[in-house]
């Protein structure tokens, strides 16, 4: 794994890169999980650019992330898509991870919009439900593992940022509204990101409802802590793909389940996120 910290260089080459294929100012950042790829074919005038092609920039390598940008409006805002996102357990380093974060406060993004395909703890829970995301457990972070591990770069935020409202309580309020309206099965709870890529035992499903957890990922936590640390505003939705009971002997989650899931979650998250962008303004 690299130990590379990046610098503010770093980062602005990576945007210089961004800003030769388009002249579009993105105001909001949408990461797109496991499954919900196709939440950014409606993206008009879209600029699609491979990870590939933009220096340092984290190539996802699992199945269901295609790996490109596309830049273009939706509901009328610039938008900046990220198909696809790199994880820890594929062998980034949490700076990495937090990338493509740093490229977006360099571009001017205020908004960033993170979804991910989580499996639900709560027992409430069904797969096809959406959780807003209240709060999160930064189990990594409290491990050693958190991306502002380094250097500090003053000129995005402070060496000890708060993560108090992490999840921007405004957005969050709009994002339940539009989700009662829309009568989308949903709740707001908090995610916790674990390293992956194993799925959990039964205790660990038993631990995780002890700390408090109602849904289980292996993302998002590090990309909205660098997200915080830069001031942009957070909503966080998860698209419960399938459901954990803890009971030995249950069934074990799989990868296909969490992209069948998908096919139903797109829709709603689509409803719930087209709702925030008609409601922001910059
Ligand atoms: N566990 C961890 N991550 C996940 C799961 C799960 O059950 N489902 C989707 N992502």
């Amino acid at each position: 794994m690299t130990t590379k910290f990046f610098t503010m260089q770093d980062f602005q080459a990576a945007a210089a890169a961004i800003r030769q294929r388009t002249k579009l100012q993105p105001k909001v950042g949408l990461i797109l999980g496991s499954g919900l790829n196709a939440l950014a074919d409606s993206v008009e005038n879209a600029t699609n650019i491979p990870y590939d092609e933009i220096p340092d920039f984290p190539v996802s390598t699992v199945q269901g992330h295609v790996g490109r940008l596309v830049l273009g409006t939706l509901e009328g805002q610039a938008v900046m898509v990220m198909q696809g996102r790199g994880h820890f357990y594929e062998g980034y380093s949490m700076g990495q991870i937090g990338f493509p974060i740093r490229v977006m406060q360099v571009l001017g993004v205020e908004l960033l919009i993170v979804t991910n395909a989580a499996g639900g703890i709560n027992r409430t829970y069904h797969a096809g439900d959406v959780m807003i995301i209240h709060d999160h457990i930064n189990l990594l972070g409290m491990a050693g593992q958190n991306p502002l591990h380094g250097p500090n770069i003053a000129e995005f935020g402070p060496r000890f940022p708060s993560m108090n409202d992490a999840y921007d309580p405004e957005l969050r309020r709009r994002a339940l509204e539009i989700a009662r309206q829309a009568g989308i099965p949903h709740h707001e709870g908090v995610y916790i990101c674990l390293s992956g890529p194993s799925f959990e035992t039964p205790a660990d499903v038993r631990l995780l409802r002890i700390f408090g957890t109602d849904a289980v990922g292996m993302s998002t936590v590090p990309e909205v802590t660098v997200a915080r640390h830069g001031g942009m505003r957070v909503l966080g939705l998860s698209g419960i793909s399938n459901t954990l009971s803890g009971e030995a002997g249950s069934p074990p989650p799989d990868h296909e389940e969490v992209l069948e899931a998908g096919k139903l979650l797109v829709p709603r998250l689509e409803t719930i996120i087209r709702g925030i962008l008609t409601s922001v303004s910059f």
